[in-house]
């Protein structure tokens, strides 16, 4: 499933960065994928399967906070 319909990102290339550098941030996602870097719709579910990578809760203020 598509995550950034702008740049073609699916969930499966968020993953697999994720899964193989921690501490990776929503800016690094859109340094090397392109994530959030046109229309931004994306950030949140971003952001979401970021989090969920690492371990880390989604508290739904936080996630709003910390979109692009
Ligand atoms: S959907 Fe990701 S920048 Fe537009």
């Amino acid at each position: 499933m598509y995550v950034c319909v702008c740049k073609g990102v699916r969930e499966g290339d968020i993953r697999s960065l994720a899964n193989t550098e921690a501490g990776l941030r929503m800016r690094d996602l859109r340094e090397r994928l392109g994530v959030c870097s046109e229309c931004g719709k994306c950030g949140r579910r971003a952001l979401v399967m970021l989090r969920d990578c690492a371990g880390e809760t989604n508290d739904p203020m936080e996630i709003e906070m910390q979109v692009c």
